[in-house]
């Protein structure tokens, strides 16, 4: 049986609804500009439970916290470094996750155990419509990591949420279809347990961005984020993924738009910069499933913009489940 409905038609008031069926312990797949999230009550255990469960993932990875408005994390966190609230200003609503030592309100159900808390206020229209609605009725905020199972590729779109989940989903759970994720890769985690910010995952938010709010240094080590423990370390599809090599024949290809597609070769997708690449290229690596294929060829786009988290995920797909 398939569960997990979807609404395609997220007015004012269905969003008032869905907020009241998170705060009754149902699941709430919804679009943010990263990616899709699976969302729950961030403070009902057995509501984060099920998160697991759908996502058939261990118990011990912490969960980002998403809220309404930045003044919400001093719910969550008691301790927040000047930056971090620099950061906070200069960057919320928008793609990036601050993790902050955690109040007693971020219980182990949360942090996987840990001291701190992941934070982040999203920008897309409904999932802050979502987020208030679930303010109004004293809900703190909504748990949710990325809407696939563990170790899978992020959803960008509400149809493949359904296609990874609706098979794990309730009944009551529901899936917020809000068009295509205009990022497309998961949002910058900062660390601000520290004096000065460390990134844990790159994204749309870089290191230039980071230090020229802050105006301090931070150290971005790109193999200890790989070996870093709290991190999942593969999004990978089922297809191998394969980095700048000369596609063969029956190979997929995903390449900037002007590297031409040798004979033979089905190409997935020819964004046209970088912002583009992060945009397209979660979708095109799921066509390369929905085509069977075995092997997709990827031509690593350069540069220190979000290119530094397009080759962080491809180097994880590339390494295979
Ligand atoms: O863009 C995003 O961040 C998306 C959207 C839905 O907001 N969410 C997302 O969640 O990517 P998830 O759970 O798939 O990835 C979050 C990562 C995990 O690798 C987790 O280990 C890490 O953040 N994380 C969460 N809380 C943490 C903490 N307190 N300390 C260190 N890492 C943490
Ligand atoms: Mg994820």
């Amino acid at each position: 049986m398939t569960s997990g409905q979807f609404v395609s038609n997220c007015t004012a008031d269905a969003m008032a609804r869905a907020a009241q069926s998170l705060k009754s312990g149902s699941l709430i797949a919804f679009p943010t500009e990263t990616v899709y999230g699976l969302g729950a009550d961030a403070t009902n255990p057995e509501a984060v439970a099920w998160i697991y469960e759908v996502k058939g993932r261990p118990a011990d990875h912490p969960l980002i916290v998403h809220v309404a408005d930045m003044q919400d994390i001093a719910q969550w966190s008691d301790e927040i470094p000047d930056y971090a609230i620099a950061l906070a200003r200069a960057f919320w609503p928008g793609p990036m996750t601050l993790i902050l030592k955690r109040s007693s309100l971020a219980q182990d159900f949360i942090t996987g155990g840990q001291e701190t808390v992941g934070l982040r206020v999203p920008n897309h229209v409904i999932a802050l419509a979502l987020l208030s609605e679930f303010k109004k009725i004293g809900g703190k905020g909504i748990a949710a990591p990325s809407a696939n199972r563990f170790g899978h590729v992020s959803p960008t779109t509400a149809q493949a949420v359904g296609d990874e989940l609706s098979q794990y989903l309730a009944q009551d759970d529901l899936i917020l279809d809000g068009g295509p994720s205009q990022v497309g890769v998961e949002s910058t985690i900062i660390d601000c347990t520290t004096q000065s910010p460390k990134i844990l995952r790159p994204g749309a938010i870089t290191e230039e961005m980071i230090e020229e709010v802050t105006k301090l240094d931070l150290s971005y080590d790109a193999s200890e984020i790989r070996v870093s423990g709290s991190l999942e370390n593969h999004y990978s599809p089922s297809a191998q993924v394969v980095l700048d090599e000369i596609p063969s024949q029956g190979d997929g290809f995903i390449a900037s738009i002007e590297i031409p597609t040798p004979d033979g070769v089905i190409r997935l997708a020819s964004p046209a910069n970088n912002e583009d690449f992060a945009r397209v290229l979660y979708a095109a690596l799921r066509s390369a499933d929905e085509q069977s294929l075995s092997r997709v060829v990827v031509k690593q786009p350069s540069g220190d913009d979000i290119s530094v988290a397009i080759r962080d995920r491809l180097l994880r797909a590339s390494r295979g489940r």
